[in-house]
């Protein structure tokens, strides 16, 4: 079985008979749903569209970073229908399906730090006015669930007392810094889905992930974890960009859908963490994680080295540890990630071996 099936199967095992019962004859919005956990989302509920009875999937993505191949291929699917769509500047009142949407997942928003900082003004209005246009959308539609994503990046960089940092931490964040453009504007969306939650009783679900990984994951994205998958890739010396000591806890991509489908059928406003809580690892662990696994699938040979970037605000306001509390995922949400690091980066490179280049690289 190949590792895509066997995470569409893990994540479908994962979710409890009560959740899957609420997809069904569900129609559902996904904005950016080109990206990377657009890839799995999409994936995902294309394999099990028959099983869960799933009516509809409407995506939508401006494609800004280019338009994936696998997403083409979505396009004549049943019951699929993705559109380019600018949150920004197009109106939702073009795409006629939107109104049948009765779960609508918000995802619209470059996560990687390189691309987010060249289009920043993008990202903040894509977070807060693109937000904004749907909320007013669907305020009083009845819809079941709206899930928004944030980030954990909303904590900014926590004293050594906040980590690990539960949701009631409030946030050490720059309001100017050269992440301002995202991690306040993922605050301003949180504030507006607190807002519309207690005015219009949305059912918002806030995701805030922490440092997901994994298939899906355009391997010139410019995260940590594509870029040591480039070089396992390309057979490259895998390159760390700063001390190496920076720490944080990954969490795969199957662990993390999880949690963020749970988020979305959970039905009632709410805010929680999404990644895994161990173990919490250095940029140089991580790089010798991946110089073992690149050995046992691809008889890597590259070694791990250190470089400056060229980029001097690479890294300006760069948490020194990211490590989250998800007790009230696990309580509320029965939510139990268990792919550890070791495995995930393992499945990530098998996927990259047995998957076609355009699932990777566009
Ligand atoms: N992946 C993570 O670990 C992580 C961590 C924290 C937060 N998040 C949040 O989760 C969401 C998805 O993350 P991802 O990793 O898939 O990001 P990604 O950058 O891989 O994908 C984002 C997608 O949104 C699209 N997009 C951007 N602006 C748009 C606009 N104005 N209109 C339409 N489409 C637009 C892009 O074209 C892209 O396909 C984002 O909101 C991100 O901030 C992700």
């Amino acid at each position: 079985m190949s590792i895509k099936v066997e995470d569409m199967e893990y994540i479908e095992a994962h979710l409890s008979r009560v959740e899957k019962e609420k997809l069904y004859g569900a129609t559902i919005l996904v904005t950016g749903c080109g990206g990377f956990l657009g890839y799995y989302f999409m994936n995902f509920l294309h394999c099990k569209k028959e099983t869960f009875g799933i009516k509809k999937v409407i995506g939508l993505d401006n494609f800004m970073l280019g338009k994936p191949i696998w997403i083409e291929n979505l396009e004549s699917a049943p019951g699929f229908i993705i559109r380019k769509f600018d949150m920004i500047t197009d109106c939702i009142l073009d795409i006629p399906e939107a109104e049948e949407a009765n779960y609508i997942i918000h995802m619209a928003s470059i996560a990687s730090p390189t691309f987010y900082r060249k289009y920043p003004i993008e990202t903040l209005d894509a977070n807060v006015w693109g937000l904004r246009s749907l909320l007013d959308y669907y305020k009083e539609k009845g819809i079941k669930g709206f899930l928004f994503f944030s980030s954990s990046e909303l904590y900014g960089d926590p004293d050594a007392s906040h980590i690990p940092t539960s949701e009631e931490y409030k946030g050490y964040v720059s309001a100017t810094g050269p992440r301002a453009c995202y991690d306040e504007a993922k605050r301003f969306g949180e504030t507006m889905c607190m807002l519309f939650a207690q005015k219009y009783q949305m059912p918002i679900g806030v995701a805030r992930p922490f440092n997901n990984y994994g298939p899906g994951m355009r391997i010139t994205d410019k995260r940590v974890p594509a870029d040591f998958a480039k070089a396992v890739y390309e057979g490259e010396d895998i390159v760390i960009l700063s001390s190496g000591s920076p720490t944080r806890t990954f969490c795969y991509i199957a662990d993390a859908i999880v949690g963020y489908l749970k988020i979305m059928l959970y039905g009632q406003y709410d805010y929680f963490n999404i990644g895994i809580d161990q173990p919490e690892i250095s940029i140089k662990q991580l790089a010798d994680i991946y110089v073992q696994a690149g050995r046992e699938v691809f008889g890597y040979e590259g070694k791990v080295c250190y470089q400056t970037s060229e980029d001097k605000d690479y890294l300006t306001n760069n948490p020194e540890r990211r490590c989250p509390v998800i007790d009230k995922a696990r309580q509320k949400l029965d939510y139990a990630p268990s792919i550890m690091v070791e495995e995930g980066v393992r499945r990530f490179l098998q996927f990259i071996k047995e998957s076609d280049k355009g699932d990777f690289i566009w």
